[in-house]
């Protein structure tokens, strides 16, 4: 894979996807964007990573969109930016697996964005969080308006967007943003301990909670409720049903083999 600005390894079932623009604090241009499509879909097609971690360094995980490169677009220009951002951010969201952003400085605009389409956030408690796009003359472009009134509270979202503030890590989990915070010495401790948990959870089944949820989150309640039921009759056409359920009557760890 050729990447750019995007740093790809596997470790363990984990894919770990590092944005690698430092000079820049991570900023998303058009480049960062394909990078992270491609990292994405090489997670998804490798049957060895388990769960996807998405993250920056320990400075900024992403200052938000390159304004450098927006300064100066026309309609046309950022049509086109928003596109190549919009398919690398759907990837991501719609990825078969457990994805986690794990956050360490900055995730502003863009990459918050980003992380929200992540399945958790785990962030160091330097954190800071924003949507500032509205200091720019513009508003958030990559979901901002649309993923977090649908995580949170619509008038604490509505606060982000129109103010523009950024908040600290503690207050950006008492809102629901984050899953938890930590110490910065121990984050990437910590995002390995819970990844690892669901690497040793049964693929399908993950695969098909994330479907139901995430399918269930755009349509009526009884759609949803239907959408639940065929994932849930089609898992007893897994091995690791079979096996989660004898695992436990025989008094034992199930051993989930992903079929
Ligand atoms: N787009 C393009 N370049 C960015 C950027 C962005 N979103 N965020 C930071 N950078 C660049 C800076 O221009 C600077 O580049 P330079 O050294 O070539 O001048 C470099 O990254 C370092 O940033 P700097 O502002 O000097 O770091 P800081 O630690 O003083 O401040 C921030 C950090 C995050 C508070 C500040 O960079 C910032 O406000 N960034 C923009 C955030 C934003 O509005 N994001 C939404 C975009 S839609």
């Amino acid at each position: 894979m050729d990447l750019k600005y995007v740093l790809f390894s596997k470790e363990d079932g984990i894919g770990w996807i590092r944005f690698n623009r430092p000079d820049k604090l991570n900023a998303l241009n058009s480049q960062v964007f394909s990078d992270l499509e491609a990292a994405v879909a090489a997670c998804e097609a490798d049957d060895d990573v388990r769960v996807v971690v998405v993250t920056g360094n320990e400075k900024v995980f992403v200052a938000g969109a390159d304004i450098g490169q927006m300064s100066t677009a026309d309609v046309v220009g950022v049509t086109k930016f928003i596109d190549v951002g919009f398919r690398a951010q759907e990837r991501l969201a719609d990825l078969s697996k457990p994805t986690i952003a794990m956050i360490s400085g900055y995730a502003l605009g863009g990459g918050l964005e980003v992380a929200l389409c992540c399945d958790f956030r785990i962030a160091a408690d330097n954190a800071m969080l924003g949507l500032p796009e509205i200091s720019l003359g513009i508003i958030p472009g990559g979901g901002g308006t649309q993923r977090l009134p649908r995580l949170i509270n619509y008038s604490k979202a509505a606060e982000l967007v129109m103010t523009g503030d950024m908040i600290q890590a503690y207050e950006a989990e008492k809102l629901g943003i984050l899953n938890r915070v930590v110490e910065p010495e121990s984050l990437e401790d910590e995002v390995k301990a819970f990844a690892a948990k669901l690497v040793k959870r049964p693929a399908v089944a993950l695969r098909s909670a994330k479907v139901a949820m995430r399918r269930g989150l755009g349509v009526s309640l009884k759609d949803g409720l239907g959408i639940e039921q065929d994932c849930f009759i089609m898992l007893f056409g897994t091995a690791d049903q079979k096996e989660g359920m004898a695992a436990f009557l025989e008094k034992r760890k199930p051993k989930f083999i992903g079929r």
